[in-house]
């Protein structure tokens, strides 16, 4: 059934209808639509567009069908263009006349709007949810690691030590940053379309802050024709989503690399790791793999929403249609990868020992012997060579800095004595580290009592 049949005198060719139609992937929305819609009859009720009497059969009819496909009784077939024609046709099938009045003073363009960005909102909830899931998590691994030592890289090289605790810390603010940009993105986008029309508003005396308390918007959108073209609040989630999953895909890169028989400084549990079909010996990161490599399709659907939008003269154009396949992908490859990643990390064993080990054999306290030294009055760029002389003797006897005896530090240079091993020690390196943002204990306990604090709220 067409809601637009009237003024046509042939039947639509069936590769138009196929290519045309929405429905394989806006039924995913359905019960927004049929919320959407149930709002809307209650405000033409009150403002007595329509009587009371159609209303309460409409929402009737309208739950009854949320029921139904809810329960499976109620199937949804290829016939309908999408899924606003298809709750329109089974409502009316089901209580005639009056659901012939449900479309009154809308357009399929702001119901549309008005769906897709119930369904977003619905979306960004639960990611909000899986984002601080994956907070406390991290929260919990820095609470038990403050003094598990290990080495922090630059260009992947070992450059000082830090704790365990430190390195979730770096990526708790990334992914509280993402959540801020989430909680940001529900702000700006929660203003009702619903109203607007095709473009240009409606005739009928429509109350439309009513409808978007109804639905529990911050207010209308002021501008009809924006209303219906707008998929901006799209492009902002769909860039938020590209940063959760660029963050997920740099921590699940340190993951795969901690978790190589070099390395070994975490086993990944087996319940998230998997086999090999013909090698025996192998256990294979796979979901540290799949979740990093899924960050691809993420920047591609914001690649093609931006794209899509670039050339859309005012107001709607059917090209919008292409944004809800993209952006319900990206949002449930998100969403599997915030859980499965924050189950991974959850059920994964961190060697300490193996950590504080490469700390101690990488020169990672290089620079404190170096700031040694100027402690004891020698200029920093002088210091710098003489430590430099220092690892290179390590070098050549295959020993750590820790390792050197005392005489051979002072063939060196004669500033050393005996305290040069606590000053270098790991943990008198990390705990010398006591601003605020630092690895040191201290300053950990005070991040993490702010971080707390911000779970709470
Ligand atoms: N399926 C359409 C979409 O997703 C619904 C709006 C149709 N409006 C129209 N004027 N053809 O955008």
């Amino acid at each position: 059934m067409k809601l637009w049949g009237g003024r046509f005198t042939k039947e639509t060719n069936q590769l138009v209808h196929n290519f045309n139609a929405s429905l394989s992937f806006d039924q995913k929305f359905y019960h927004q639509d049929i919320e959407g819609s149930i709002a809307h009859v209650t405000m033409l009720a009150k403002q007595g567009i329509i009587s009371e009497e159609d209303r309460d059969k409409i929402i009737g009819g309208l739950n009854g069908i949320c029921a139904d496909l809810e329960s499976g009784t109620l199937t949804i077939t290829a016939e309908h263009e999408d899924i606003h024609s298809f709750v329109e046709a089974v409502l009316t099938e089901r209580i005639g006349d009056a659901g012939k009045r449900l479309h009154t003073g809308r357009s399929r363009n702001d119901q549309v709007a008005l769906d897709m960005k119930l369904y977003t909102r619905d979306e960004i909830d639960e990611l909000t949810v899986l984002v601080k899931g994956l907070l406390k998590e991290l929260l919990a691994l820095m609470e038990k690691n403050l003094d598990t030592y290990m080495p922090g890289f630059t260009h992947l090289q070992k450059a000082q030590p830090i704790t365990l605790a430190h390195h979730a810390g770096a990526y708790f603010e990334m992914f509280d940053r993402d959540y801020s940009r989430l909680l940001d993105i529900r702000k700006r986008m929660n203003y009702c379309p619903l109203g607007s029309g095709a473009l240009a508003g409606t005739t009928y005396p429509l109350d439309r802050e009513y409808t978007a308390k109804l639905l529990g918007f911050d207010g209308p959108t002021l501008n009809s024709m924006d209303s219906v073209a707008d998929r901006d609040y799209l492009i902002e989630l769909l860039s938020a989503l590209s940063t959760i999953s660029m963050h997920l895909s740099r921590f699940c890169e340190e993951i795969i690399i901690w978790n190589t028989n070099e390395y070994r400084f975490v086993e990944i549990d087996d319940s998230y790791s998997t086999g090999s079909s013909i090698m025996p010996q192998k256990k294979n990161p796979d979901i540290a793999e799949l979740i990093r490599g899924k960050t691809g399709r993420v920047y591609g659907a914001l690649i093609s929403i931006l794209t899509t939008m670039k050339g859309i003269p005012l107001a709607y154009n059917k090209d919008m249609q292409e944004d809800k396949e993209l952006t319900f992908d990206a949002i449930d490859t998100v969403k599997g990868c915030l859980a499965l990643f924050t189950g991974m990390i959850s059920s994964m064993s961190f060697r300490k020992d193996i950590m504080e080990l490469s700390a101690k054999n990488g020169f990672t306290n290089a620079t404190d012997a170096a700031d040694y030294l100027v402690n004891h009055g020698v200029p920093f760029r002088d210091a710098h060579g003489i430590v430099g002389q220092l690892v290179l003797f390590c070098i050549e006897k295959g020993i750590a800095l820790d390792d050197m005896a005392l005489e051979e530090y002072k063939a060196i240079s004669p500033v050393f004595e005996e305290d040069i091993y606590d000053a270098i020690s790991l943990k008198t390196c990390v705990e010398k580290r006591m601003t605020i943002g630092a690895p040191g204990q201290e300053a950990m306990k005070k991040v993490i009592e702010i971080y707390k604090r911000k779970m709470e709220e």
